[in-house]
């Protein structure tokens, strides 16, 4: 049997996240917000009109959205039959407003577009990538299905992530990790290991089996380095636009002002120079497609990052950044101010200005897009 068969066996088993809906929508949270990724991806290009929740798993996801966008058409689909009849009776009970329509599909196909519909401005793939042993072609396929100058949002595991080092753990007290046997033996070693770290997967020994049917034990898992993902991801004519690491890690190097030798780089260079030294545990990333190059330096970002004088930590400098979808005026009106000096803006620049509330404001046109940096309290 294939890894892919093995893999749509676990979830036929073990639908996830599972079909407890309190829980469900509770941990819609580990998707960044709607605006965040328009802030990343797509700048004052409004609310999506129509959205693609690939891998939607028993729906969470989908729910999520529907309360973002009530009027939006939400199509989600994923190749587990029994995940997908788990998400219409979810809906069902949930009554979330505009029916979302639920799709058997398998996200490899080449023919998904004649399937399931194109034409879909925002499509969302959190968490499924990892477990397709040919990512790109699943990432060729969407390209097929996005709307001209749409956005994906890809959310996939890290070099960082904790079952990188847990599996061949486990294993090495005979634990097989290819299948989730519920057994006192392995929830024993997760207690052990909770108690040795404290990681954003929070307490995995009380996890239920479900859940780590899919997270931690199980046929195939990619956890890639930033640059790993951003192979996959160009070889499928996309570009990464943004990830919500950049401007916390930024941040890090900027503090110091030793961000010069990442200059001139697209974002997505960028990200994985930084994810390479700090790599992180999950990827939160927006693509745009090759094609739309030049509108990508546009809409990659103009990101607002705001910290507090004291947010030294990273993650805490992650929860300060603010994505914004519209500019401001004194935004527009620094931006014209470059575009006056150096005619179109090529290369890099950076310039200080202070806003209206007369904070330190660092700009910089790259290829990373605009970045502003908001210094509170300086
Ligand atoms: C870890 S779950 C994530 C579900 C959901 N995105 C979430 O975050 O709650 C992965 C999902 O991807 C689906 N999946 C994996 N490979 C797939 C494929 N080739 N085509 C469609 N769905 C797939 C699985 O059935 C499963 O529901």
């Amino acid at each position: 049997m294939s890894s892919a068969e093995r893999i749509k066996q676990v979830y036929e088993r073990f639908p996830y996240p599972g079909n407890d809906l309190e829980a469900l929508l509770r941990r819609g949270g580990s998707m960044p917000a709607l605006k965040c990724m328009q802030g990343i991806g797509r700048p004052g290009c409004g609310a999506p009109r129509r959205v693609l929740v690939a891998g939607c798993g028993t729906g969470v996801e989908a729910f999520v959205l529907r309360r973002q966008l009530p009027k939006a058409e939400i199509v989600a689909v994923d190749f587990s039959p029994r995940s997908i009849a788990v998400a219409r009776k979810l809906e069902r009970v949930a009554q979330v407003g505009r029916a979302i329509t639920f799709q058997v599909a398998d996200l490899t196909d080449a023919k998904l577009a004649k399937k399931i519909g194109g034409d879909f401005d925002l499509i969302t793939c959190h968490g499924v990538l990892s477990y397709i042993p040919e990512p790109a072609r699943a990432l060729r396929a969407l390209a097929t299905c996005l709307a001209s100058g749409g956005a994906l949002y890809l959310g996939v595991n890290g070099a960082g992530h904790p079952t990188t080092t847990l599996r061949p753990w486990l294993q090495s007290f005979g634990i097989d990790v290819s299948e989730m046997k519920e057994e006192r033996r392995l929830r024993t070693l997760l207690q052990l290991w909770d108690a040795l770290h404290d990681d954003d997967l929070g307490e995995l020994s009380t996890m239920p089996t479900s859940y780590l049917a899919g997270d931690v034990c199980g046929a195939f898992f990619n956890n890639g380095s930033l640059a790993y993902w951003r192979t996959q991801v160009r070889h499928s004519g996309w570009d990464v636009a943004g990830t919500a690491i950049l401007p916390a890690a930024l941040r890090l190097v900027m503090d110091g002002g030793r961000e010069r030798p990442l200059f001139p780089a697209e974002p997505g260079e960028v990200a994985s120079r930084l994810d390479a030294v700090r790599p992180a545990g999950f990827h939160r990333m927006m693509l745009c497609r090759r094609e739309s190059r030049e509108t990508a330096r546009i809409w990659t970002g103009l990101y607002t990052v705001k910290y507090g004088a004291r947010a030294a930590h990273f993650f805490s400098a992650t929860l300060g950044v603010r994505f914004e979808d519209k500019l401001t005026a004194p935004q527009i009106a620094a931006l014209k101010s470059l575009a006056t000096k150096n005619g179109a803006p090529e290369g890099w620049e950076k310039l200080w200005t202070r806003n209206d509330a007369g904070r330190r404001m660092l700009w910089r046109w790259t290829g990373l897009g605009v970045v502003s940096a908001q210094f509170l309290g300086r």
